[in-house]
């Protein structure tokens, strides 16, 4: 058995600071092989907030990845947004934006999904496509992080990252089996494995730590990878509550290439 934590969305800046201390505990308690954290670590890409992320992150003790979201680049700062957004994230964080994760029989692939050109809706290039597909180790359990869903439902009114169909099919087609996603701050897992099945599971992180009041709550998620068989915890800090809950629990069962939710044939 092989275990990630998937965090996304902190918003430091505008952190819901009351839930720091046990956001670590509970990720620390896990005893992850591995940490992933898709995006968002900032509120605005300042400096002072990278400065509270990177704290952040050296007190998790596991091994960590992370990628860039669109709020860990300058929003009104046009010409910084343009020349050099990624300057901060790369002095607080890492130089490495596209990170790959190896524990156990999971290959974890970062990408950076973040369009300067674009605040909000971000891209996947071929150049990006390639080298997700180069990197596919048929042996491993191939999984693909990144800050910008690949799939979202109808009434989501952001629009859908620009080359999202096409990697998916791509990608799907190659045989990347997982998909860890973040940015739209509401968690969504297997709303896309339709009766014909799918071979991607889009595991799209809630914001682990986000103080605005209309995400509802906070969360995170443990995913224990075992043969084909994945047990997700989510784990659920409602705003109006001091803590995080007793953690929720998702089955899903690879069966010839395709997910399946627990329970269903
Ligand atoms: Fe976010
Ligand atoms: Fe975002």
């Amino acid at each position: 058995m092989t275990r990630l934590v998937h965090l996304s969305d902190l918003h430091f800046g505008y952190e819901r600071e009351s839930l720091i201390y046990p956001l670590l505990d509970r990720v620390n308690r896990a005893n992850a092989d591995l940490v992933v954290v898709t995006g968002d670590l900032t509120h605005r890409g300042r400096s002072a907030q990278f400065a509270q992320a990177a704290a952040f992150l050296r007190q998790i003790e596991a091994p960590l990845i992370a990628v860039p979201g669109n709020h860990d680049i300058p929003l009104y700062k046009l010409a910084d947004r343009m020349t050099k957004p990624y300057k901060r994230y790369k002095r607080a964080i890492a130089q490495n934006m596209e990170p790959v994760g190896h524990v156990g029989n999971l290959r974890v692939q970062g990408v950076n999904s973040v369009d300067p050109m674009a605040w909000q809706r971000g891209v996947l290039t071929s150049t990006q496509m390639r080298r997700v597909v180069d990197g596919i180790e048929p042996k491993c359990v191939n999984i693909v992080a990144m800050h910008h869903p690949m799939q979202q439902r109808p009434e989501i009114d952001k629009a859908l990252m620009r080359g999202a169909p096409e990697a998916l099919a791509l990608f799907e087609l190659q045989g990347i089996q997982v998909v860890l996603t973040g940015h739209l701050h509401i968690w969504s897992v297997g709303a896309f494995l339709g009766p014909e099945g799918r071979g991607i599971l889009q595991i799209q992180g809630g914001t682990a730590l986000c103080a605005r009041e209309d995400d509802l709550q906070n969360e995170f998620a443990v995913l224990d990878f075992d043969g084909p068989d994945l047990r997700i915890e989510r784990h659920v800090a409602p705003m109006n509550e001091s803590g995080f809950r007793d953690p929720e629990i998702l089955k899903f069962t690879r069966i010839d290439r395709r997910w399946q939710p627990d329970g269903q044939s």
